[in-house]
């Protein structure tokens, strides 16, 4: 992609791509009937975490996701870890049950059960390059006994049915094709088991600038958020029960919620920042946009159970 149209998306002025037809009207894009052509999937590439020098270009062109990878961020979900403690809460899984987590990123989360509630879990993602990352975590905590980490898509899971008590997914929902991916999490979870998931969210009733400015921005094609509601009615589509979805105030992006989230590792996050202008610019693109309509954005803290 060429240069001045990486700036010309992260300053806003003028999309990539025309608010689809379908969002002028105030209703919901539907992510399959109105796609963002020109952006990658996610994740698109496995490189941002290999830590060599990417090229401006590279970090300018990086989803938001992926980005926040390459700073070697380690808390990458819209809830940050008040919303991982609300959904553990939530769900509280018994001592040696079997948890898996979908999406798990860097494995703080899966390290974090394993720890805190003495379960067994497995944790998988579809990038290989999260997978090494999640290794180093679990080893560097020496978990490896209790946190077994593999690469899956949640679209298509390698496990038989009812393999688990628990299934955890943080931020991974709203970037995949919705319906099967909730069919495969119910699929493994044996009867009586839950779900519980954390997923961005829309509060209100955003234009359709806004959406479309905002998936521009995090530049990822498939990308899909929802309101409480629209979440809730996923799920039980999918055959959950007694489904929950609360709204909760997004704060990921507050200098609160990133000092909170990181702890030491903000150090090494905000040095790797101030080492290259591209990555200020970056940040400050997607900074400018979630603080100015930051009424808009929420996260949805999701529950449900599969009884039979
Ligand atoms: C926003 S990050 C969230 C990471 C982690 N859950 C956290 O809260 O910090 C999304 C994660 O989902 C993973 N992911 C995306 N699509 C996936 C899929 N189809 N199956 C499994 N994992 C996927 C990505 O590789 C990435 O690690």
């Amino acid at each position: 992609m060429q240069k001045s149209r990486i700036l010309q998306r992260l300053t806003n002025k003028s999309p990539l791509i025309a608010p689809p037809a379908a969002a002028s009207n105030g209703s919901r894009p539907r992510r399959f009937e109105t796609p963002h052509p020109k952006l990658p999937s996610c994740p698109p590439t496995a490189s941002t975490l290999t830590r060599r020098r990417l090229h401006d270009e590279e970090i300018l062109a990086l989803n938001t996701y992926d980005f926040l990878a390459y700073l070697g961020k380690a808390v990458i979900n819209p809830g940050g870890t008040v919303g991982r403690n609300l959904l553990l809460a939530r769900l509280n899984p018994k001592p040696g049950s079997h948890v898996l987590e979908i999406g798990c990123g860097t494995g703080h989360t899966a390290c974090h059960i394993a720890r805190r509630f003495r379960c067994r879990v497995t944790a998988v993602d579809i990038s290989p390059a999260m997978i090494a990352q999640a290794r180093q975590t679990v080893q560097a905590r020496g978990l490896g006994h209790i946190v077994k980490c593999e690469v899956a898509d949640i679209s298509a899971l390698p496990f038989a049915q009812a393999s688990f008590d628990y299934v955890v997914c943080q931020a991974v929902l709203m970037f995949v094709d919705q319906a099967p991916a909730l069919q495969q999490l119910r699929r493994v979870l044996k009867p009586g088991g839950m779900f519980a998931g954390v997923e961005f969210g829309w509060r209100g009733t955003p234009p359709a600038s806004v959406r479309q400015q905002t998936y521009d921005i995090c530049g990822c094609r498939t990308l899909e958020f929802h309101h409480r509601g629209e979440w809730g009615y996923r799920l039980k589509q999918a055959g959950f029960d007694r489904v929950e979805s609360k709204e909760q105030n997004f704060t990921m992006l507050s200098m609160t919620g990133f000092m909170r989230d990181e702890g030491l590792n903000s150090l090494k996050v905000l040095s790797r920042l101030l080492r290259r202008t591209a990555s200020i610019k970056r940040l400050a693109g997607i900074w400018k946009h979630f603080s100015r309509h930051k009424n808009y954005f929420s996260y949805v803290v999701l529950a449900g159970r599969k009884l039979s």
